[in-house]
């Protein structure tokens, strides 16, 4: 109760003294979990889209977001609080955050689901593994993550399980790591398949799908077109899903003038929090297709964070606030 008011006391000064409330909630994640990165920040960003009537599916997440952050998410008034902000200084990365987690959910609900592995790159708080398990029941998920933040997602998958048991089922969730190995990986290693090979659970053979969600713009070009590369030669049968930026945001001189004003801000939140973006694509079919032949990949299906959004968000309201 005590830990409820002081949150409640936090958010209401907030408020009270015009600090932004989202440069609040972010500074309090990175008080909280030392060294965990964006891991939560998006987690939350998933779990605060306001409106039921197209909010994702991802129920999961609250239960492993520390309490304070569960105190905004669940309670009505503070949500709606948080939202303003966030909407304001981000221009739609509630609903980015929103239509990308339920692009990312169709690949698992495909009618005959092709894959027999999955690999959840830097899987940070990502709960696909645990919300898919008893849909793909034969399916093994590997998590792969910074060693700190395997160890903390195994930690509290347990503290889940020990806690709310068969509370979850109402959503269908199988919280158990029955189906999932946990692999520690950096991934500016470069090792990724010899990682996951170790585990001595991963087969080359077998059809997999890659889910690499909110991580590629954090590691450097060589890093990224080496992991590419290394999937693409050492496995047959792969689907990689992923997001990207266009490198133009970084360069100033997107053709889009908005696309660079809408990402100052979020730029300059993961820079001083430590995870600066550091790399992207260019987001040009001619390039793109050129790019992915040079790594041995194909491409199948390209969106944009502007379709996603006419996509998935049915509430017109949201939509227009604008987009990442
Ligand atoms: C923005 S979070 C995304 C988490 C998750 N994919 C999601 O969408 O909820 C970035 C994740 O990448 C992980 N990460 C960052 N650098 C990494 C590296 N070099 N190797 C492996 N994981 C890394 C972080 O620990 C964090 O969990």
């Amino acid at each position: 109760m005590n830990k409820i008011l002081i949150g409640l006391i936090i958010l209401f000064l907030a408020f009270l003294t015009q600090i932004n409330l989202f440069e609040v909630i972010l500074a309090l994640t990175a008080i909280n979990n030392d060294n965990l990165g964006t891991q939560n920040d998006v987690a939350l960003m998933r779990s605060l889209y306001p409106d039921p009537s197209d909010r994702n599916d991802d129920y999961l997440t609250p239960y492993l977001l520390p309490w304070w952050q569960r105190i905004i998410i669940n309670m009505d008034p503070i949500k709606k609080l948080a939202v303003f902000f966030v909407d304001r200084k981000t221009s739609g990365f509630i609903n980015h955050m929103n239509a990308r987690t339920k692009y990312l959910d169709s690949f698992f609900n495909q009618t005959d689901f092709p894959y027999q592995q999955v690999v959840i790159t830097a899987s940070g708080l990502d709960t696909r593994a645990y919300r898919f398990a008893n849909q793909l029941k034969n399916v093994i998920f590997f998590e792969l993550d910074l060693p700190d933040a395997v160890k903390r997602k195994e930690k509290s998958i347990i503290e889940v399980e020990k806690k709310y048991g068969n509370n979850l089922a109402e959503y269908n969730y199988n919280v158990s790591r029955k189906n999932v190995v946990y692999v520690a990986i950096d991934l500016n290693d470069r090792n990724i398949i010899e990682k996951l090979v170790d585990t001595k659970k991963f087969d080359v053979k077998k059809p997999t799908l890659f889910i690499m969600e909110g991580i590629l713009y954090y590691l450097p070009s060589a890093t990224v077109d080496s992991v590419f590369r290394d999937i693409a030669k050492k496995l047959d049968r792969v689907c990689i899903a992923h997001d990207q930026h266009d490198r133009c945001i970084y360069h100033n001189n997107c053709s889009n003038p908005l696309a660079n004003e809408q990402a100052i801000y979020p730029m300059g939140v993961v820079e001083k929090k430590g995870y600066p973006w550091i790399s992207g694509l260019v987001c040009e079919s001619k390039w793109l297709k050129e790019y992915f032949a040079q790594m041995g990949l194909k491409i199948n299906h390209m969106v944009s964070s502007h379709e996603l959004n006419e996509k998935y968000l049915k509430n017109e309201a949201r939509k227009k606030i604008g987009m990442l």
